[in-house]
């Protein structure tokens, strides 16, 4: 399935800070037990690289991206372990560029109109609206919808439990992301189960404004 898909089913987009690899492939499971087959792992932390490595090669059911990418050998690097798509803060067009090349999904962060022109002369319609609560939130994604209709967007920063469904009732939020999802805490303590049933609560929200379109 199209990576666009994926995101799309998900509703949600994990945003993972891990800093012992060992931990990926529990983590994954745990997400998958929860309804979600869609992780991004940032790349701030030694262990991002091989955590996507891990899940790429023991979690098939899961497609793990990169996070935070925003260095050519960061791509490279993303690329290398596995990672079906990558997510940046900003939009940097030849970062883009490279990873159109090497066949990788690129979601750029964007805020304004300017920044979703210069993504549309890229040939994206899928941004990381970012970061979301600190830029107007819904607000904003509305007003930027309003001249760019055919944008989709990811909205991510400050999202969680407590205002993720005020976005998925706008059809043109194509799924959230968010770090409320699995927490670094919980995964440091390793305490999976947890992760699952946040997960689980939150892809019955989804479920609930969307129509059971995930896993
Ligand atoms: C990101 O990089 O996407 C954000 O830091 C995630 O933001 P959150 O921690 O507020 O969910």
């Amino acid at each position: 399935m199209e990576i666009i898909e994926k995101f799309r089913r998900a509703g949600i987009v994990p945003v993972i800070k891990i800093d012992d690899a060992a931990n990926a492939v529990p983590l994954a499971r745990a997400l998958l037990a929860g309804g979600v087959d869609i992780i991004e792992i940032t790349f701030r932390t030694a262990a991002a690289r091989q955590a996507i490595a891990n899940i790429a090669a023991y979690v098939p059911e899961m497609t793990p991206g990169a996070g935070t990418v925003i260095s050519a050998q960061q791509l490279a690097a993303a690329t290398e372990a596995g990672a079906r798509f990558i997510v940046s803060p900003g939009l940097d067009p030849q970062l883009v560029k490279s990873a159109q090349a090497d066949g990788i999904v690129a979601v750029p962060g964007v805020v304004t109109p300017s920044e979703l022109m210069a993504g549309f002369k890229l040939g994206l319609s899928v941004f990381k609206f970012f970061p979301a609560e600190s830029f107007g939130g819904i607000k904003t994604v509305k007003a930027l919808s309003a001249p760019f209709g055919a944008a989709q967007f990811i909205p991510t920063g400050g999202v969680n439990e407590t205002n993720a469904a005020e976005y998925w009732r706008f059809p043109k939020v194509l799924a959230v992301g968010g770090s409320w999802i699995a927490p670094e805490s919980l995964i440091t303590a390793r305490d999976f189960d947890t992760i699952t049933r946040i997960t689980a609560d939150a892809v019955d929200l989804f479920d609930a404004i969307r129509g059971g379109t995930n896993v």
